[in-house]
């Protein structure tokens, strides 16, 4: 069935900073295909000048939804009528909701973590977690994960970040969570009692796809290594993990769940996960032949 934009037609959007590249418009237009709505998903590039008439637009043409991503999710905060327990914690937010003119902000990047662990069959209950990395994904991750976890490191390069954030979420969950830096040894210590182990940061992003901050020999077995980062699909980190046969959960299954979380704010159906992860891989495989 082919895509008919009418008068009806509702609009849902990213917005952000870069934003030529983002898969997002792929992933929820397929998906709106699928289920037959008739909603259609566009790429807004806006800038941090701009944003407050972005909102002000949002409002003006009646669009439904929007994710926020870099360098918007803070500062977007302010032009929020209300706001989900979890984003006034982070204090960011990537989700709007248009009710009515009323917006309303959600972060789902963390949820969006916790179901593509699940979804992949790594159950975070009661389990020992590390995480690398203290920027804004890896705090929303970490929100998740505290509640469910049975402990929590957070390693960071900047230290005091790791720390700051450990500190609140202690604070809220009363767990064992501690932050510290990010050197290799504290890494491989903290590795051997792990059962999950998240990449945060964006190391081993396109263009250094040899970097990784864990040395594959640290990698056993019994690990399951989540990667945030997407592009490549298979990170350094990764195809280490797999060699040391781990369970390897890709950065694309976090996007996928965060958009599914989205996706089901905006509409209100449970989003497609098979038809969106295909056309996310998709728009990953184009972009890599360009
Ligand atoms: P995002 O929104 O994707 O989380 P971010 O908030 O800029 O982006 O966070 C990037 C994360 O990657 C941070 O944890 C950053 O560490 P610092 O807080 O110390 O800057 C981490 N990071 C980026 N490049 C890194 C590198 N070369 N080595 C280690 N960590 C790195």
């Amino acid at each position: 069935m082919k895509m008919v934009i009418a008068g009806k037609t509702q609009v849902c959007g990213v917005i952000g900073d870069p934003i030529a590249h983002t898969l997002s418009p792929a992933m929820h237009n397929a998906a709106f295909k699928h289920l037959k709505l008739d909603f259609v998903f566009l790429a807004f590039k806006v800038k941090t000048a701009d944003l407050e008439n972005a909102v002000r637009g949002m409002r003006g043409f009646g669009i439904r939804g929007l994710n926020v991503t870099m360098p918007h999710k803070t500062a977007i905060i302010r032009y929020l009528a209300n706001l989900d327990a979890n984003v006034k914690f982070l204090g960011s937010a990537n989700t709007i909701l248009n009710d009515g003119g009323r917006l309303l902000g959600f972060n789902t990047d963390g949820t969006g973590a916790l179901h593509a662990l699940r979804e992949n069959g790594v159950n975070p209950e009661g389990k020992n977690v590390l995480l690398l990395g203290a920027g804004g994904a890896a705090k929303a991750i970490a929100y998740s994960l505290a509640q469910d976890a049975g402990a929590l490191c957070i390693l960071n390069r900047v230290p005091e970040k790791a720390a700051v954030w450990a500190d609140a979420l202690n604070r809220v969950f009363g767990k064992k969570i501690v932050g510290g830096a990010l050197s290799p040894s504290a890494v491989q210590k903290n590795l051997q009692d792990a059962d999950i182990l998240v990449n945060a940061t964006s190391v081993g992003m396109h263009p250094h796809v040899d970097q990784s901050l864990v040395a594959p020999q640290w990698l056993r077995p019994d690990l399951a290594v989540m990667d945030i980062v997407y592009n490549p699909v298979e990170t350094k980190l990764a195809k280490d993990a797999k060699a040391a046969g781990a369970r390897v959960i890709s950065g694309v299954e976090m996007l996928l769940y965060q958009g599914a979380v989205s996706f089901q704010i905006w509409t209100g159906h449970a989003a497609p996960i098979e038809v969106m992860r295909t056309a996310a891989l998709k728009q990953l495989g184009r972009d890599e032949l360009k």
